[in-house]
């Protein structure tokens, strides 16, 4: 049985070098972060990063992300960055911001894939930042959730699926941004945003100036497709249950409703607001918060798609947000979600 640490109200002394001790042994170990919980390695270790992409089963050529604790962690491990890479770490690091680099040798292969950059991250949850501070060690560390499923933003919601998979499991309660680092790589001295995330398109602007979006975050990209970044080609953030996102207009409700009158047997992911709107009863609708509160949708957004599953509909009907700043980014999770399912 895997074993769970409770630190939600404290980090515990004792426990924590157990913790850095499992991570010093090539083991695993489950840890919140700002974001989503992650599925955690030392970054060093070809044989420990190759059990991650057994516990979640991974795509083999779907590289991993290190989380470092400092800026000098971050020199020890990547070529040194250009000006404006820099001028990006020092106004997103540390936070939910993972930057593409020329990783170092030290870095094991098996991270990244055989290729030669790394994403590296900083992550400011006072758990994870005090383990890779204290064991000196960077962590290789995806999202933590079976390939394909929603990511993880508490505990409750993935000790099942890694249960006997990792040797320990850290709970530091609910990850307060719950969506995943927004992953940028500098590409002819322009930022591009490989995946949107809590810093957005316009807090990049603001530093740097120019900032691109990737032209694959709502498209749907083919197996043997080149793109920038190997997990844009997934099937990602999935529900077993069909879903099918509906975009915001003056008729979401409208055609929200018109769905549930032709299919008996549905749910809906719906706001706050529009409840009492949605003609559908209350065991068959998830709230995933206030549409004027994103960080309150984006915090509730995965562990709302994994409660899909437990109503046995025979297909799921979500609202959608207006495609602007975090709203963009819970979008593109959505779209994913529904497999680009959108009416
Ligand atoms: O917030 C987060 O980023 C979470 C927490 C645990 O830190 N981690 C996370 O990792 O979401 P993961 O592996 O689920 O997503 C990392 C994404 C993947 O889509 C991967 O393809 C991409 O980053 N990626 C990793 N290394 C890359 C590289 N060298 N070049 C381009 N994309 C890369
Ligand atoms: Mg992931």
């Amino acid at each position: 049985m895997t074993k769970i640490y409770d630190w939600k109200n404290e980090i515990k002394e004792d426990e924590l070098n157990s913790v850095i001790d499992t991570l010093k042994d090539n083991g695993l170990v489950i840890l919140p972060t700002e974001t989503v919980y992650g599925l955690a390695a030392s970054a060093f270790s070809n044989d420990a990063c190759k059990n991650i992409f057994i516990a979640k089963g991974r795509a083999q050529d779907n590289p991993l992300i290190v989380h470092v604790s400092s800026k000098k962690m971050i020199y020890d491990i990547v070529e040194k960055p250009t000006e404006i890479e820099e001028k990006l770490i020092d106004s997103f690091m540390p936070g939910p911001f993972t930057l593409i680099l020329k990783k170092k040798p030290c870095i094991c292969d098996t991270v990244t894939c055989n290729s030669e950059t790394v994403g590296i991250r900083m992550p400011i949850h006072p758990i994870i930042h005090k383990i890779i501070d204290q064991s000196n060690i960077p962590l290789a560390a995806p999202s933590a959730n079976i390939s394909g499923k929603p990511s993880g933003t508490c505990v409750d919601d993935i000790k099942e699926e890694f249960n006997n998979k990792v040797d320990l499991i850290v709970d530091g309660g609910k990850c307060n941004i719950g969506i995943e680092s927004t992953v940028v790589k500098v590409i002819d001295n322009v930022p591009v945003i490989l995946r949107p995330g809590f810093i957005t398109e316009d807090d990049i602007k603001k530093v740097i100036g120019n900032v691109k979006l990737s032209d694959k975050l709502f498209t749907k990209v083919t197996e043997n497709e080149k793109v920038e970044s190997p997990g844009m080609k997934y099937r990602h953030y999935a529900p077993k249950t069909k879903c099918i996102l509906v975009e915001q207009n003056n008729q979401q409700v409208n055609k929200i409703n018109k769905l549930i009158s032709d299919n008996s047997n549905c749910c809906v992911l719906g706001f706050s607001e529009d409840a009492d709107l949605i003609h559908i009863s209350k065991d068959k609708f998830i709230c995933l918060g206030s549409k004027n509160n994103l960080q309150e949708i984006s915090s509730n957004i995965f562990t709302c798609l994994r409660k899909v599953d437990t109503l046995n509909c025979s297909f799921a009907i979500i609202e959608g947000l207006e495609k602007k700043n975090l709203g963009l980014s819970i979008m593109n999770r959505l779209v994913r979600a529904c497999e680009n399912n959108v009416i």
